[in-house]
């Protein structure tokens, strides 16, 4: 399964759903519910734009959260996947108005980000650069008329792995995973789990209000099929980290394999909400 393969969005979406702080989302739900009594056209209904929409995940988060409001709001969904927009666009729940954008995140400029008053991202900002955050930023400051959108990302993996049970080489296989982390995903050097960090960073100095909160996954063998996964994604993207011998990584594998169903896994993320700060 790739990186972005709807058959492994979908893999993940439990553990997903499950992992995203649900206080930040009611905060961001709260945010579009205070512009609309603030905005003189409060019949109109309010716009999120998601990046990196994959299968639709991050609309389907807010639609369960507070099912009721879901509606009032259109979304624009940007992706450069035409088969995972496709997926996101019938998945839409009912009521609520989506439209797609088959677009690529590194051409900013062409975002559409007209009247948006919410930015989102699940599992995208660890990818992107830091030129990537800066940029975005500024560009969203630069076109809101005085009214800076909220943003919020979730699901930012943060650098920390842990298994149970233990293996003498979990470490060094994770610091290979981090090192693999920050290459290049097609935005420049990745950010990896300094993502949050410099996006914290940015977006304080922006002038936002940033809050940030733990969204790890926590699986065990009810997951197995996921953990499974995780461990060839793992395996791949290390076998040519020139610190790890290859033979000691081909154990690691087979002892993680072997403790699928009966072993855990954590996985390290966290979400982030940055609300600009009034007047
Ligand atoms: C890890 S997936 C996350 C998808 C979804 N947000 C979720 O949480 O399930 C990253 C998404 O970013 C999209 N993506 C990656 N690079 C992109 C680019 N340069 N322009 C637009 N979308 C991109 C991928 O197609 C994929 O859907």
């Amino acid at each position: 399964m790739s990186g972005f393969s709807l058959d492994w969005l979908d893999l993940r979406e439990a553990a997903d759903q499950c992992a995203r702080d649900k206080n930040l989302l009611v905060d961001a739900m709260r945010f579009l519910d205070a512009v609309r009594e603030d905005s003189e056209a409060a019949d109109e209904s309010r716009i999120v734009m998601d990046l990196g929409t994959g299968s639709g995940s991050t609309l389907r988060a807010f639609s369960s959260v507070i099912e009721a409001q879901a509606d009032l709001h259109t979304w624009r969904l940007i992706d450069n996947d035409a088969e995972l927009l496709a997926a996101a666009k019938r998945r839409v729940p009912q009521g609520v108005n989506a439209e797609t954008h088959l677009l690529d995140l590194n051409k900013i400029a062409e975002l559409p980000i007209e009247g948006v008053e919410l930015v989102t991202s699940s599992a995208l900002f660890d990818l992107v650069s830091e030129r990537f955050v800066h940029e975005l930023a500024d560009t969203l400051l630069a076109n809101c008329k005085g009214k800076p959108p909220g943003f919020y990302s979730a699901l930012n993996y943060d650098g920390n792995t842990d298994w149970t049970p233990a293996h003498p080489l979990d470490r060094e296989v994770l610091a290979a995973f981090n090192r693999d982390q920050q290459t290049d995903k097609g935005f420049g050097p990745a950010l990896g789990p300094q993502a949050v960090p410099v996006m914290e960073q940015k977006f304080i100095k922006s002038g936002f209000t940033v809050a940030c909160a733990q969204s790890p996954w926590q699986l065990d063998g009810g997951e197995h099929e996921l953990v499974r996964e995780l461990i060839n994604g793992i395996g791949n993207a290390v076998k040519h980290d020139s610190l790890l011998e290859p033979n000691a990584l081909r154990s690691w594998m087979e002892f993680r394999m072997a403790h699928a169903d009966s072993g855990t896994c954590s996985i390290g993320h966290i979400d982030l909400l940055a609300l600009p700060r009034p007047g």
